[in-house]
């Protein structure tokens, strides 16, 4: 069979965006991707924050061959004791911020995000949902509605009516969430929504409310997790502890996987009224909890997160003195490895891209704001793959004057 093309890409694939950006993957490697002709590029994005330890880490490809001789699928989720899954529960348990948790492993973030909500109301027995404005959770039903965007919405309606949106980091807004609310659902730091980084008593306030109205705090960590904003979970910057907590991306080390990670006491509720109310089959397969336990080790083993911090107070420095006095760009910010540039307007934030990317560094746009640039590179990146990045940087701004 010849080669696929960028043709047969179009031809054959359901395209999800006019323009796609088309590189044909040849493979990956590190913090490089390299292309059909061998162009690499600094992927600065990872994935869209899956690839924390870069590409195809020897780890994780040793994990993945170990798991594959002994077994693959072998039943749907919850029945079977499973080696590769119980390992990486218990590893994770003992990471995330949830009193006395339990993992429930399904397949992507939207899973997660949905296993959450019924979860919460299941055991609330409350109908409604607080989510924020410039938030965003995934596409399915469950997880669409939790996004308060007429623009994403709009196609899609009726979606599910019991969701209530409140600003993101205004305290007042909070004395909305009443003991009519099963759960609230935040990121602790906005990711689609720009790379906001709320105040710091944001996140301790809408869980002193949640105490007080007992609504759960669900918080999405699924963009945010696995060391990339300087802490292992980014909740943990203001000491939350989340009744429940989503993962995906990162989780899975480069393989699809996700989980909702809730108190035992609220998880309880999964088996029972009906039991068998909340299954998966592929969840939590065994490739992919082998592949996430090897990349969570790797990320503690070279304690990313502390290099994330460091790394990323260096390089936001660096940005800031490269866009100095640029009339284009409003704002720089970030926490971590995880940064934004603000341009004033959306033609300069795509000129930047395109420039960037022709010159060899993926970056790209928040999924609300076109004007906003999002930059989230491996937190194994080098200082000297750091310095090719800036150079890039320096060049493809010139073309935004
Ligand atoms: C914060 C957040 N939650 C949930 C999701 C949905 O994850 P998935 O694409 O795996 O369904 C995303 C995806 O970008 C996300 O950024």
């Amino acid at each position: 069979m010849r080669n696929s093309s960028l043709e047969d890409f179009q031809k054959y694939l359901c395209q999800t965006s006019p323009q796609p950006l088309g590189i044909e993957v040849e493979r990956a490697s590190g913090v490089y991707i390299f292309d059909r002709s061998g162009k690499a590029y600094l992927d600065f994005i990872s994935g869209i924050g899956v690839a924390n330890i870069g590409h195809g880490h020897r780890r994780v490809l040793e994990a993945i061959s170990q798991q594959a001789k002994k077994h693959l699928h072998v039943m749907v989720y919850g029945e079977y004791v499973q080696e590769a899954q119980v390992k990486y529960a218990r590893r994770l348990t003992g990471l995330a911020p949830v009193e006395d948790g339990v993992v429930f492993f399904c397949n992507s973030g939207a899973e997660a995000i949905e296993g959450a909500l019924k979860t919460a109301r299941k055991f609330t027995k409350r109908s409604k949902f607080v989510a924020f404005h410039g938030g965003y959770h995934g596409d399915t039903f469950g997880a669409l509605s939790a996004m308060s965007s007429k623009y994403y919405r709009d196609a899609f309606e009726p979606l599910l009516p019991t969701f209530g949106f409140l600003d993101f980091d205004n305290l007042d807004a909070l004395a909305q969430i009443d003991s009519t609310v099963a759960a609230v659902l935040v990121e602790p730091i906005q990711g689609e929504g720009g790379v906001r980084v709320p105040r710091p008593d944001f996140l301790p306030a809408v869980q002193r409310r949640c105490n007080e109205t007992g609504a759960l705090l669900i918080c999405d960590e699924v963009m945010t997790g696995f060391g990339r904003t300087g802490k292992f979970f980014a909740c943990e910057h203001w000491q939350a502890k989340p009744d429940i907590m989503c993962l995906a991306k990162a989780l899975g080390g480069g393989l699809p996987l996700g989980a909702f990670i809730g108190r035992r006491e609220i998880m309880r509720t999964l088996s029972e009224n009906p039991p068998l109310s909340h299954v998966t089959t592929f969840g939590g397969h065994p490739l992919s909890c082998a592949a996430g336990l090897a990349a969570t080790e790797v990320i503690l083993d070279e304690k990313l997160m502390d290099r994330a911090a460091r790394i990323g107070n260096d390089f936001l420095e660096t940005l800031r003195g490269v866009f100095a006095g640029n009339q284009r760009v409003c704002d720089i910010r970030g926490l971590g490895c995880f940064f934004a540039i603000e341009f004033n307007d959306e033609a300069a934030a795509e000129k930047f891209v395109a420039a960037c990317r022709q010159r060899g560094l993926i970056i790209g746009w928040t999924l609300h704001y076109t004007t906003i640039v999002r930059m989230a590179p491996p937190l194994v990146i080098s200082h000297d793959e750091l310095a090719q990045a800036t150079e890039i940087i320096k060049s493809a701004i010139q073309e935004v004057k």
